[in-house]
């Protein structure tokens, strides 16, 4: 008989993505004319869900939308990805947005407004605690209340639930997360919030670690990964390269796939070459949610590179 699959559970945010598309970021004061816009299915919470998804693993999404349009329009997003949506609510107000640039070289500067996300409260994680319980990783960001994210973490460290805590957008951390979280996956800016300078990423590896940490992962664009584990290898895992058109989301990508492949059981390491390849594919379209890859398009893409 084939043992049934421990589910991802995302405990985390979902947004609307209001995207402007524009030669380049402007300046302060400056007026550019833009060459596009979009609203489009986001949040880094959401995005994670949909990579996983479409990955085909089973995943499901613990949050909270609006009462606006855009409410029912992220849940069906991510239904038709397959992620399970009974642990989500809609409440009064706004839903979460992200206005956004993102310029003609992919790269890009977001505002996030929380909107329902940042009415994520305990009473969330109370209401969904068989399914965070069954979860066989809970992944978490921060774009819903700090008190939420503790109380998420101090239910998985009781109910021995490995935790993937993207520390993004970068803030101020409890020092009980240390020892709660299994996997810390911060880009570059947000790990020099965490350890200051974060040019050397073995180093920086080594200070996150430091603290208490048991794996992480310096996430670093079109360098690739920098993972490390506690009291063992600390090694980079190289970047595909692949022309860039909207980086948008790349490093949920990289995140849901991780997770994927490590419950399937490949070493991080293995693992994070897996997310690379699917993080790769996602840099070459637009979108936040839209920009995942398939499964068999991550497996293609593997054969060929
Ligand atoms: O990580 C990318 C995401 O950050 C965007 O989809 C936007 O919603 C912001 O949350």
């Amino acid at each position: 008989m084939v043992e049934a699959r421990k589910p991802i559970v995302i405990v985390g945010s979902i947004t609307m993505d209001l995207v402007t598309r524009t030669p380049r970021i402007p300046a302060i004061g400056q007026t550019l004319i833009g060459t596009g816009f979009e609203t489009t299915p986001g949040g880094k919470g959401a995005n994670q869900a949909v990579a996983a998804a479409r990955l085909g693993y089973p995943v499901a999404m613990v949050a909270k939308v609006g009462d606006d349009a855009y409410g029912p329009a992220l849940v069906e997003n991510l239904k038709h990805a397959g992620v399970e949506t009974g642990g989500m609510a809609q409440v009064s107000g706004s839903s979460g947005l992200a206005p956004m640039f993102v310029a003609d070289n992919g790269l890009n500067a977001i505002v996030v407004v929380p909107g329902a996300n940042g009415k994520m409260d305990r009473a969330v994680v109370d209401q969904n605690a068989e399914l965070i319980g069954s979860a066989g990783m809970v992944l978490c960001q921060l774009e819903i209340p700090m008190e939420t994210l503790s109380y998420t973490l101090d239910f998985c460290a009781r109910a021995s639930v490995p935790v993937m805590l993207d520390p993004a957008p970068a803030a101020d951390l409890p020092d009980a997360v240390w020892n709660q979280v299994a996997w810390f996956t911060p880009n570059e800016t947000e790990a020099a919030h965490y350890v200051g300078d974060s040019a050397d990423a073995e180093a920086s590896a080594k200070r996150l670690l430091d603290k208490g940490l048991r794996g992480v992962v310096l996430k670093r664009g079109g360098e690739g990964a920098f993972v490390a584990v506690a009291g063992g290898r600390a090694e980079w895992v190289k970047a595909f390269k692949v022309d860039a058109i909207d980086t948008v989301a790349a490093g949920d990508c990289f995140n849901g796939a991780f997770a994927v492949a490590l419950l399937e059981g490949k070493d991080a390491w293995t693992a994070a070459r897996f997310a690379n390849a699917a993080a790769a594919i996602c840099v070459t379209r637009k979108g936040a949610a839209a920009s995942m890859p398939m499964r068999h398009e991550v497996d293609a893409f593997l054969r060929s590179n």
